[in-house]
């Protein structure tokens, strides 16, 4: 049996007549820039998200930057984040100007760890940028509280964990702003490139509008700005999307208790969800011993099973990270390069069938019993 890594096609299938509704909307409205698709997708956005505020741009990662650059985060400051993730959350700091600052996360969420940051604060300190790896929140109530007590801003990437929730908070509850990523393997994904900021902080949404869209308030005026903006094609996709989210999210949960249930006494570490938080696994990581890694996958992949690795390469491992003056890793990032060293990503997407995770459980367990 083959199992793909990712069901994009399937669920274009599942969801084609609203898809396709919104597509036609938008190509027969003439609209396909800054249209009523767009605005429409950001009242949704924002209705879903709790915020006052919801603004769509080019990706992810210039969301990021966008809301750093909106909150006068530049030349001379630092944000610190961990080295275990996406490389674009290091690239957005990179970009708006500022420097990264790399502590350690946490070994069981795999999320930046609260209890590391305060040794790296300095008087540049500007912000924390947590990032919600997996599908899995950070523990955002220890972290606004740091924040708070150093007078930091707080920007949550949550590119993998639309619908996440922790323990008695929702995503951009107690941070500033949000910035997601709809690039296809996403939970919620486009057809392509897309992303999102949603805040409730007024001054973000006035300034990254402008900003996203050659820094125009409106026609024919303007001032500093880029071209970053998200298409009302993919307003559309995502609008038809955004319906299900909480249905895609409850699949992706059901699969991954199958996934533990069946591997909980093999000698894989599972994935933790800490009690009260809604884990929406965009990825089922496990991880085992570092010289078995490569082999492990090897033996997946050679029977049929599309397993990767998020990330092999940490960050601060990244031979091209431009880390310029002031960049630096606090503490030691000891549980990054673990991770780095250990993990599996198993398929993991909605429409994965129940037949395809009892296959890709068969061959973990086979593995397992073999090299124990
Ligand atoms: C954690 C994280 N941050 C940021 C991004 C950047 O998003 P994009 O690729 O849309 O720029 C991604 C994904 O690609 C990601 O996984």
């Amino acid at each position: 049996m083959n199992v793909p890594f990712y069901g994009h096609v399937r669920q274009y299938k599942k969801l084609k007549k609203q898809i396709d509704r919104n597509i036609k909307e938008v190509i027969e409205s003439g609209n396909y820039v800054m249209g009523p698709m767009l605005t429409r997708f950001e009242k949704e956005l924002a209705e879903y998200s709790g915020t006052k505020y919801a603004i769509g741009v080019g990706n992810g990662t210039d969301a990021i930057w966008l809301t750093l650059m909106a909150l006068g985060i530049g030349a001379g400051d630092e944000c610190i984040t961990t080295t275990n993730t996406f490389f674009a959350t290091a690239e957005a700091i990179w970009i708006a100007g500022a420097k990264a600052v790399f502590v350690d996360c946490d070994p069981d969420t795999y999320c930046i760890d609260p209890a590391k940051i305060e040794a790296a604060i300095t008087p540049k300190t500007k912000a924390i940028i947590p990032v919600h790896l997996y599908g899995h929140c950070a523990d955002m109530k220890a972290i606004s509280k740091i924040a708070k007590k150093h007078k930091l801003f707080v920007i949550e990437d949550n590119a993998q964990s639309i619908d996440a929730s922790g323990d008695g908070f929702k995503e951009g509850e107690l941070s500033d702003a949000v910035c997601t990523s709809f690039i296809i393997q996403k939970n919620l994904g486009t057809f392509g490139d897309g992303g999102a900021i949603v805040t409730n902080n007024k001054d973000i949404d006035t300034i990254v509008r402008r900003l996203r869209n050659h820094g125009s308030p409106k026609r024919s005026c303007h001032s500093f700005g880029f071209n970053s903006r998200l298409d009302d094609i993919h307003a559309g996709i995502l609008s038809a999307k955004l319906e299900k989210i909480t249905a895609f999210s409850d699949a992706r949960r059901k699969l991954a208790a199958r996934y533990t249930k069946a591997l909980k006494n093999t000698s894989f570490k599972l994935p933790v969800e800490k009690p009260g938080y809604r884990h929406v696994y965009h990825l089922y990581v496990i991880a085992t011993k570092p010289e078995l890694r490569d082999k492990c996958l090897d033996f997946l992949v050679k029977n049929g099973i599309d397993a990767k690795q998020h990330y092999p390469i940490a960050i601060h491992q990244q031979e091209g990270y431009p880390w310029g003056k002031g960049a630096r890793i606090v503490g030691g990032v000891k549980n990054c390069e673990i991770n780095a060293a250990t993990c599996i990503s198993l398929p993991m997407f909605p429409e994965l069938t129940k037949e395809e995770v009892d296959y890709v459980i068969e061959k973990v367990v086979e593995w397992d019993n073999k090299n124990k």
